[in-house]
């Protein structure tokens, strides 16, 4: 049955959501599940704003035809590809072979490729509007974000921009569609930054770009293509902070997050002497085993915090493998911008240490703090007294940069 949610007078909420999704992507754990939005505008023409995910697909199909009406639908914009929000694509145009498709040049080739759609199409330029009656559609293109024919598009008079995978979060809706209707800060916002860093965290140069162009824009209402919309003038300019921070890849909190992998229990040990130490110094600490903890929520909570200890046992002659993954996944996000400290350890040749600050020396302005602790096998008076000394640096430090 139907579920059309009104979004403004002449915009309706046509998406829905997926709580049984294990992975996001197939690399994304949704806990809390995903959606998948869709928006029609009735105008003098009737427009769609992108479609939805296979998973939700029968409600999309209903919600159209309810809120359609028995008209016609005129316009299909595609802001992304992706087919999260394209599967839908072919069932919108068989149910309905009038609709013109509006996309970039970019897009079209997708298509092309995906569907072997070649039919109706209106190919737009960054800049380009159109009017559908006393709404006005233009373009702004938004590459890689999230993937190269993104584009995001602004409605006028509403001032509603239309911004694809941008601004998104994971997490189903349930109830509210609106980020002012529900406890964002609360519920959302560690699943949003897990969702911008994971799906756009690599291309902060873009969104960057991006921003100085909406900033441009007067936006009273943000629609992404999941999670809540937003339409709060004070939400609004919270949450394109938020984007601004984690795009510029600087600290969005201070504090330390000590990542630690260990096989025995050895290497944690001396994580949490560390952890200790620095809470002594009120300096808030967080701790993760970088063997259980997501990569996608390791990476989240990398790019949250100011001040990151590598804490790693030897494998192997090398980084133990769940920590040279995470350190392989932070580089390729093009992480930097934070203090740093190391910790090894080695039963007979520790090697850890030197491999890890030599990776992580190699990133954008990384600032090491304090010298390597080098553990052999275990913690004793002596290696936990570098500890100490490690964590009134990492306080010092905390306290005055
Ligand atoms: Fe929600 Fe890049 O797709």
């Amino acid at each position: 049955m139907h579920n059309v949610i009104p979004v403004t007078d002449d915009l309706l909420y046509l998406g829905g959501n997926d709580r049984r999704i294990a992975l996001f992507e197939s690399a994304y754990p949704v806990p809390r599940g995903v959606s998948y939005n869709s928006y029609l505008l009735l105008d003098e023409k009737t427009v769609l704003f992108d479609t939805v995910d296979a998973a939700v697909s029968e409600t999309f199909f209903e919600n159209l035809a309810f809120a359609l009406k028995g008209r016609q639908l005129d316009y299909l914009v595609v802001h992304h590809m992706e087919p999260d929000h394209s599967a839908s694509f072919q069932g919108v145009l068989s149910r309905h072979p009038e609709t013109i498709v509006i996309a970039n040049k970019k897009t079209a080739g997708m298509l092309k490729n995906y569907f072997g759609f070649e039919g109706k199409m209106q190919l737009v330029a960054e800049g380009e509007t159109i009017n559908f009656g006393k709404h006005s559609l233009s373009f702004v293109f938004a590459p890689m974000v999230h993937w190269p024919e993104v584009m995001m598009s602004y409605l006028l008079p509403e001032q509603v921009l239309f911004s694809a995978d941008a601004f998104g979060t994971f997490g189903a809706l349930g109830g509210s569609i609106f980020a002012d209707k529900v406890h964002f800060e609360r519920d959302f916002l560690d699943d949003a930054r897990r969702y911008y860093c994971g799906i756009v965290g690599k291309y902060g140069v873009q969104v960057q770009s991006v921003l100085k162009k909406a900033a441009n824009l007067p936006i009273k209402m943000i629609c992404p293509l999941h999670g809540p919309v937003w339409r709060e003038e004070k939400g609004i300019a919270w949450f394109l902070q938020k984007y601004d921070t984690w795009s510029k890849c600087v600290p969005e909190e201070r504090g330390a997050a000590i990542f630690y992998a260990s096989v025995y229990g050895h290497t944690q040990n001396a994580a949490e002497i560390l952890g200790a130490e620095l809470a002594k110094q009120d300096v808030p600490v967080k701790l993760y085993d970088v063997s259980v903890t997501h990569a996608s929520e390791l990476l989240a909570e990398a790019f949250r915090y100011s001040h990151l200890v590598f804490v790693s046992t030897t494998y192997n002659n090398g980084v133990f493998v769940s920590m040279e993954n995470f350190l392989h996944d932070l580089k390729a996000h093009f992480f930097g911008k934070r203090a740093y400290a190391v910790v090894e350890n080695g039963s007979w040749s520790p090697q850890a240490g030197q491999l890890m600050e030599t990776e992580i020396s190699s990133w954008k302005e990384m600032r090491q703090v304090g010298e390597k602790v080098t553990i052999l096998s275990s913690v004793n008076e002596e290696t936990r007294t570098k500890l100490e000394t490690l964590a009134g640096e990492l306080a010092d430090d905390y306290k005055n940069s």
